[in-house]
């Protein structure tokens, strides 16, 4: 049978990590989707460049273009790969490309956690399938394992270090001592961290990532608009050290849990405590890990490679192969893009931040004298928050001030906040309170 035709649209990194892969590997994925896949046509501005990426990969016969409508056009082509980022212009070749009865493969989450919907309920309408796996923790197949090895189960939440770039920074941060701005610059200087981080050290990027695999987890529609989402870029090495000092890593979690109190799904990201015991908690360096909580199952837990040229390339060949070997099936028996079937999506509020449930960390800052750890604590128990744990630091000779630490039990977040705003109004407390939210992830 004739080779199914791919066209990509955007060849940087992991479109040239495609483009090796599907050659390097042809005849093992041929036998395993039962025909060839060839891409045989790419778009990008650079034509220049992309012409010589592909020569350079041995891409005879491969048509390079400027104009991304031309591929889409292109009546040859049976599936568009989308690797062009962000909400512009990718939105509306995506859309395009649906319209005109092209399967598309994207590794886009910024589009698809906030335009999901509208490209789902699209594709659906065109009978066509929106793949993807490298949208979510580059090369671990999670969305697969959720959507599909999971389905079983009830889900009851999803933890997971899902941006490469913070958690690399973050283990820096703890091995070396060093405060955040030190080691960005150095992590920007080695290229670990992009020109601008911004979506990586403010969350977004994991906050998309999170949002996908809770609509496909809970059954609910893409939200990113009502997730909670806070970066690193207040972290200090103080507090990675007083975690330590307590049995505790602190890691960016995406967090999305199904609440059986109240009629509600959490949905956050945020710097997070996690016992130094869990696995999770020592996934170090650049690598994505997420824990899977089901009902039947227990926990699971997948590790690997969430970005780079090759691991998420891995991801997208795998969509193509799921494609290939679908495409000529009833769109009614194809695996659901959220997992639930369309007509089954229920719309169970994320829960806003104030209503969520976790412990806390938190640092003050205080003048060493008789009566503050009283008063703080009379604080916390006027407000029904139970702690577990206290650490005061040993001051120096002379020193009229110290840090105190201390761990809390479980509590409703605004309660904390109003807590909070009273420890702080103390005169004793010298400094902004720090606070972090801690998870035991058992
Ligand atoms: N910038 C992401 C990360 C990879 O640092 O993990 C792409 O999602």
């Amino acid at each position: 049978m004739k080779p199914i035709q791919v066209g990509l649209l955007g060849i940087g990194t992991v479109g040239s990590g495609t483009f090796k892969v599907l050659s390097r590997n042809q005849q093992e994925i041929r036998r395993r989707a039962g025909r060839g896949i060839e891409i045989s046509m790419v778009a990008d501005l650079d034509v220049d460049r992309a012409r010589k990426a592909v020569n350079d990969m041995g891409g005879t016969g491969v048509q390079v273009v400027a104009d991304a409508r031309a591929v889409i056009a292109n009546p040859e082509i049976d599936i568009v790969i989308e690797l062009i980022g962000g909400y512009g212009i990718a939105r509306t070749l995506v859309m395009e490309a649906i319209a005109a009865g092209k399967h598309v493969v994207t590794a886009n989450k910024a589009l698809l956690a906030v335009h999901g919907t509208e490209i789902f309920a699209a594709a659906r309408a065109k009978g066509v399938m929106v793949a993807f796996e490298a949208a979510v923790a580059g090369g671990i197949p999670i969305i697969k394992a959720l959507r599909e090895g999971l389905t079983a189960n009830r889900i009851e939440w999803i933890a997971g270090i899902i941006n490469g770039t913070t958690n690399f920074i973050l283990s820096e941060m703890r091995d070396k001592g060093l405060d955040f701005g030190v080691v960005l610059k150095e992590a920007q200087r080695l290229g670990y961290a992009e020109a601008d981080p911004t979506f990586d050290i403010e969350g977004v990027d994991a906050g998309h990532k999170v949002t996908i695999m809770s609509a496909i987890a809970f059954g609910i529609p893409v939200q990113f608009d009502k997730a909670h989402v806070e970066g690193i870029t207040k972290l200090q090495a103080a507090d990675i050290r007083y975690a330590e000092q307590l049995g505790y890593r602190i890691k960016l979690l995406g967090i999305t849990k199904r609440r059986h109190d109240v009629d509600g799904i959490e949905l956050r990201v945020h710097p997070t405590l996690v016992p130094a015991k869990r696995l999770i908690a020592n996934v170090e360096g650049a690598m994505n890990a997420v824990v899977v909580q089901g009902d039947a199952v227990g926990t699971t837990l997948y590790y690997g490679k969430g970005a780079g040229a090759e691991p998420t390339a891995s991801a997208v060949v795998a969509d193509l192969v799921d494609i290939t070997r679908l495409h000529t099936a009833d769109p009614d028996h194809r695996v659901p893009h959220l997992a639930f079937q369309p007509d089954a999506l229920h719309d169970t509020p994320i829960l806003p931040i104030e209503q969520v449930i976790t412990s806390f960390y938190l640092r003050l800052q205080v003048a060493d004298q008789t009566g503050v750890l009283s008063k703080i604590t009379t604080i916390l128990a006027e407000h029904d928050i139970s702690i577990d744990a206290v650490l005061q630091r040993e001051s120096a000779e002379g020193e009229k001030q110290t840090d105190l630490i201390i761990l809390t039990h479980d509590t409703v977040e605004g309660r904390m906040r109003q807590a909070l705003a009273k420890m702080q109004a103390l005169p004793t407390v010298l400094a902004p309170i720090v606070n972090i939210r801690k998870e035991e992830l058992n």
